[in-house]
């Protein structure tokens, strides 16, 4: 999910769901949107302001009188200052005021005056719901633009079956990153992306590693992010911080990473960026390896880890639309990764010089061309950062 840096001016209005709104504000804030909330009168009877305040990290505001800069119209700029103005739950009485242009206290001004977008997610017993009176009431919202999630189907607090029930807050939360993906290149795409090194273990304290950041990996899942994309990044050990908005899997070994991949299929696109052991220790030891007098050499034998690309290059089931190799080469770069295109069956290869000179490994910079299968027209990026470079790379996929 992705509502990064996205403001979300939350009307909690008050009805029997409105405890809800607590997971919502929950999940908003990690899919990266920040939460300022807006209680009407009832809402304080189902759930309390601190509790509120206290998830969202906002001042929650409630009564007109109560905005301290009301002498510089603080109701027009609370009503402004948002990405979109989402009223969850809503009860027939305030859908009924937004329909008629009612303006009665806080919530019901700031919908009067804002030019946002508006989302609603009723609630409420199924008989006031079917009343013709919120059935009109629906309707003339929805001439006027205002988005609908829910209400579902169920159960109710009062006893009865039917429509009525607020909308799942992860529903709402679909709801709303839908209207903000609208548009962009990856809107409804499920992009995986491999990320980081493997560490592949010799003995309980030791393993074989690399010197991948994960950089470049986790770019990628930011930049699909917020090309509008839903996003699981498999990542190895890396010191990075999680993007925001993004499934993360952590993993270790290669084998888990293969493991990991499968599990998220079906995708639409897979980027593997990982720079994964291509072997692996031919027998782990369960205990740590000591030091043997008399022994001054020691042998590891290895045996090779699975291809993770190749495997998912060479799907017949579930095989992703575009598979994007990346090819890390010291020496005959391009010469390299045409061979290892067509070696690991990928539709393009993106490819970069990681000799030491160059400080990429590792480093907040990159250089990259990219190989098409199907053209061998080679597209050489400038060097940038690597965000810089993910934004560029999923832009070129994303026309594709
Ligand atoms: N890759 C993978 N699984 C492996 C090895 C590599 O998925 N076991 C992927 C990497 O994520 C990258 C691409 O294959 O997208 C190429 O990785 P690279 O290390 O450059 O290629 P190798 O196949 O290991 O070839 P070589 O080391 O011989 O250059």
């Amino acid at each position: 999910m992705s509502l990064h840096n996205k403001r979300i001016l939350l009307i909690i209005s008050g009805g029997i769901a409105a405890y809800k709104a607590l997971e919502l504000i929950r999940l908003i804030r990690k899919s990266g949107g920040s939460v300022t909330a807006v209680m009407t009168k009832s809402a304080h009877e189902f759930v309390t302001p601190l509790s509120v305040a206290a998830l969202s990290e906002n001042k929650v505001y409630d009564e007109l009188f109560n905005l301290t800069d009301e002498a510089e119209m603080g109701h027009i700029s609370l009503s402004r200052e948002n990405d979109i103005i989402l009223v969850m739950p809503a009860t027939a009485n305030i859908l009924a005021k937004m329909a008629h242009g009612i303006a009665d206290d806080l919530p019901t001004t700031l919908l009067l005056a804002t030019d946002s977008p508006v989302m609603v997610a009723p609630s409420m017993n199924v008989r006031m719901w079917e009343h013709p009176a919120t059935q009109t009431n629906m309707q003339i919202l929805q001439d006027n633009g205002v988005k609908i999630v829910g209400p579902d189907e169920g159960d109710m607090a009062c006893g009865e079956f039917g429509f009525g029930r607020l909308a799942e807050p992860v529903d709402i939360l679909t709801a709303l990153n839908d209207y903000f993906s609208k548009g962009k290149i990856l809107a409804g795409k499920h992009v995986l992306i491999t990320a980081g090194p493997t560490h592949e273990p010799i003995d309980p304290v030791r393993f074989i590693g690399n010197l991948s950041s994960g950089k470049q990996g986790y770019a990628l899942a930011a930049a699909a992010r917020d090309a509008g994309a839903k996003v699981t990044l498999i990542t190895g050990p890396s010191n990075q911080e999680l993007p925001i908005g993004v499934t993360t899997i952590k993993i270790q070994t290669a084998d888990q990473m293969l493991a990991a991949v499968s599990n998220a299929l079906p995708a639409d696109i897979a980027i593997f960026a990982a720079a994964v052991a291509d072997w692996k220790v031919a027998k782990y030891s369960d205990k740590k390896i000591k030091k043997q007098a008399g022994i001054d050499d020691k042998t590891l034998s290895f045996i090779e880890n699975p291809d993770i690309l190749k495997t998912t290059s060479n799907l017949t089931k579930d095989r992703p639309q575009i598979v994007v190799g990346f090819a890390a080469e010291t020496n005959d770069v391009l010469q390299n990764a045409q061979a290892k295109i067509k070696r690991k069956g990928c539709d393009l290869m993106v490819v970069n010089d990681v000799s030491p000179q160059t400080g990429i490994m590792g480093g907040d910079y990159n250089q990259v061309s990219i190989i098409n299968k199907n053209n061998q027209n080679i597209v050489q990026l400038e060097r940038a950062s690597k965000a810089e470079i993910a934004t560029q790379i999923i832009k070129y996929i994303g026309e594709l």
